[in-house]
């Protein structure tokens, strides 16, 4: 009795700690993105759109579809029939010129560790 109580008690903390870490990762993540797209672009809903389009509910949309905002000739040439998946969105941030040759946002950032976490951000944006 005593021993299962026990081993309650530690999965309970085990359990506790992970969430704490969960949560520790989405705030690493949200710190991320703010660093490296709030200057561009805004994340909540409705929120208008800055030099790039707003993100909210990007994953599972199609590109080059945010109302009211103008993408490049570039972009949309590149980007027409295209969905916005976790993979579409990691070559996107490794480079967006050989992903849409002459679109208009110049972002490049070639640590994974890094570009999962905003991957991370921007798919909680539902
Ligand atoms: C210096 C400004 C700037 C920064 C920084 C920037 N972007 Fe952009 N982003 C743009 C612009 C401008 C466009 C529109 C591109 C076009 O029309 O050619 C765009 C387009 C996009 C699109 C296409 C959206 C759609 O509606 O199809 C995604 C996704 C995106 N950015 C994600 C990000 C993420 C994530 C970051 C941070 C890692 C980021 N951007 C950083 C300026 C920026």
């Amino acid at each position: 009795m005593r021993n299962l109580l026990k081993t309650g008690l530690t999965l309970a903390l085990l359990l506790a700690a992970s969430g704490a870490a969960q949560a520790d990762d989405q705030a690493i993540a949200e710190k991320l993105a703010t660093n490296h797209c709030a200057v561009c672009h805004t994340f909540k809903q409705g929120e208008p759109h800055g030099q790039g389009p707003n993100l909210f509910g990007l994953i599972g949309r199609k590109a080059a579809s945010a109302p009211g905002f103008t993408y490049s000739d570039g972009f949309r040439q590149a980007m027409a029939e295209k969905t916005w998946d976790n993979q579409l969105l990691d070559a996107w941030l490794t480079d967006t010129q050989t992903v849409a040759p002459g679109n208009a946002m110049t972002y490049f950032q070639d640590d994974p560790t890094k570009r999962a976490r905003i991957i991370q951000y921007v798919q909680s944006l539902h």
